[in-house]
């Protein structure tokens, strides 16, 4: 949620540099965008509403070698350009770029109006300059006054500040991510994610919560946040690079990332073996193993309930992260934790961790984004693989996550190989599923029903959660009105709202539940549905069918697939930007 760049250096063009980075970040917010360029007339500020994507970066080319930039999510304040980042005091001397929430601000904001302060905005980001303004007074030290200010805020945030007067940047950090991009021949980057600079570089250093970092663009020093003792950093290399960030041949990336199935499952199931087994066995001495993640990483986790059950015989508990800290009570130091979440940055996902590990319990992460705050805070970390996924409709993640704890249950049965083989096998026939004629297929299938208003899918066993994740997909993309259930569940309620030609989804396996999610399927069609099985097997029931190969115990992957593509193209057929939805950000910084 709302996405950071800084830039200082060498290199004379620092506000195209910024807009350009930004708008590799546009997935964490697209609501507004600004602009802080220090140019020899002093520090430019520019701001607007709406997409960076459509901002002409050779707009921002007067030499320059320091700048800030950012792209909002809102949540406090409306959509306005008084409300966009940047933010500055009153003098305009300082000028801040803001992710997370200050939650004290109104408070804040009150002491300074006292002071005398004038505010222009209604965000909770405007009392950072303002604050580091009044901290100015009592020193000319600005990363003294940034300091200062930073340990009166209580909530989460990450800031990148500078100072008309002072060539230098300003940043620090408590729970919202950024990261540091080291370029030896032009200088550094501070950002909330690695693909805002992934054109200039591949070596990052990493800000942990409570630090702060100043550097004038040829050096740099970290230091704790409180104590302001320096802290040594080590240069990482990271492995993804600017040409998986791109489209493409694609249209969206939203597409891009369903066709990359045909690869990322099988680098998921591609783990240190050794690895898996010891986590296997972690699992399986743990006095209660839970697993929890937001959105679509949560119903990762409720397949892999499934999957614990059916595949090992090992009982685990879900549960979505929001809700977590409500189970504390069943935490122990012999407990285990698994997270699950692609962008590892999660607020309610790290909100758990906190929680489990005040109870001395362990913690497993399962992650896509390389050196992300949950893989790095985690005891134990295993990477999906996936490479960077952008669309905030999550696909390629989900299979991954799903591939991933799928292995480990087979590893709990004592049989890694056997599950790896499936995997590979399943990868594979998702190679040859996703061909021209079958994506075509799917968009005839959306075709049909793009007019509707309401749309049901149901499954049971592992389909269940893949149910309510094809509901989250259409919804999300597409604004049609979808829910997931469990086709058991159908004659309890939801059967009440089946009329004559409502779309309904039935996903199948070839399994021992297929009989009985083919009966409920019988029991919408008597009640008029338009019925779309996602199944191995052709059933007369079916008014549509999508055939899926038979993977067993991996059907829920390959199940899930089709409904991606349908929710793409009824986004898409009903005029909607399926990368960029409405009130979306991909990465939820917030709680
Ligand atoms: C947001 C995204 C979803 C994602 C969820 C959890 O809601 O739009 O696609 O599943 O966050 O994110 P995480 O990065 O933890 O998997």
């Amino acid at each position: 949620m709302c996405g950071i760049i800084g830039y200082i250096g060498r290199r004379t063009d620092a506000g195209f540099l910024v807009i350009e980075g930004l708008k590799h970040l546009e997935y964490r917010g697209y609501d507004s965008w600004g602009v802080a360029c220090k140019t020899e007339k002093g520090i430019e500020v520019t701001k607007d509403i709406g997409r960076i994507s459509g901002v002409d970066a050779k707009r921002f080319l007067a030499p320059c070698s320091l700048a800030v930039a950012h792209t909002r999510w809102a949540t406090h304040g409306g959509v306005t350009q008084e409300n966009a980042h940047p933010h500055t005091c009153c003098d305009g001397s300082v000028v801040v770029v803001h992710n997370g929430i200050i939650e004290n601000y109104e408070c804040l904001r009150d002491e300074l109006k006292q002071k005398g302060h004038t505010f222009r905005s209604t965000t909770d980001s405007e009392v950072v300059p303002h604050l580091i303004e009044e901290e100015m007074k009592g020193t000319k030290d600005f990363a003294a006054a940034v300091r200062k200010a930073c340990l009166k805020f209580e909530g989460r945030f990450a800031v990148v500040a500078m100072h008309k007067d002072s060539r230098m940047l300003v940043a620090a950090r408590t729970g919202s991510p950024l990261i540091i991009g080291v370029s030896k021949n032009d200088g550094y980057f501070i950002a909330s994610d690695t693909p805002a600079f992934h054109e200039s570089t591949a070596t990052v250093q990493y800000l942990d919560d409570g630090e702060m970092v100043v550097t004038d663009g040829n050096s740099i020093i970290f230091s704790d946040l409180v104590t302001s003792l320096e802290r040594r950093k080590r240069e990482i290399e990271i492995t993804w690079g600017a040409a998986q960030s791109k489209k493409g041949k694609y249209e969206h990336f939203m597409m891009k990332e369903i066709m990359e199935q045909k690869d990322s499952i099988a680098r998921a199931v591609n783990q240190d073996e050794a690895a898996i087994q010891t986590l296997a066995e972690a699992i399986r001495d743990a006095q209660g193993t839970f697993l929890c993640g937001c959105g679509t990483a949560a119903k990762a986790c409720m397949a892999a309930e499934y999957f614990f059950s059916v595949i090992a015989g090992h009982h685990v508990n879900f549960a979505p992260a929001s809700e977590f800290k409500l189970f504390h009570r069943f935490l122990k130091p012999e407990s285990l934790l698994i997270v699950v979440s692609q962008s590892g940055e999660t607020a309610d996902v790290l909100e758990a961790m906190k929680v489990a590990k005040s109870k001395g319990s362990k913690v497993l992460a399962i992650v896509n984004s390389e050196g992300s705050t949950i893989a790095r805070e985690a005891d134990y970390t295993l990477q999906i693989n996936a490479g960077p996924e952008r669309a905030v409709a999550s696909t390629k993640a989900l299979t991954g996550q799903m591939a991933v704890l799928m292995l480990i249950a087979y590893a709990l049965l004592g049989k890694l190989q056997k599950g790896r083989t499936r995997l590979l096998e399943t990868a594979a026939a998702i190679n040859d599923m996703l061909n021209p004629r079958y994506i075509d297929f799917i968009e005839g299938i959306a075709e049909k029903i793009k007019a509707d208003k309401d749309l049901y899918i149901i499954g049971k066993s592992w389909n269940f959660p893949m149910a309510l994740e094809s509901a989250i997909k259409i919804q999300e993309v597409s604004y049609i009105h979808a829910e997931g259930f469990a086709g058991g569940e159908l004659k309890h309620g939801p059967i009440a709202l089946i009329d004559t030609g409502t779309p309904c989804i039935v996903l199948a396996g070839n399994d021992e539940v297929r009989t009985d999610i083919l009966s409920n399927a019988i029991e919408l069609k008597a009640r008029g549905g338009f019925i779309i099985g996602v199944s191995p097997v052709r059933h007369d029931v079916f008014d549509e069918w999508i055939k899926v190969p038979d993977t067993d115990t991996a059907q829920a992957i390959v199940n899930i697939i089709p409904i991606q593509v349908l929710a793409y193209f009824l986004a898409v057929k009903r005029g909607k930007d399926p990368d960029m939805p409405r009130n979306l950000a991909k990465s939820v910084t917030v709680k």
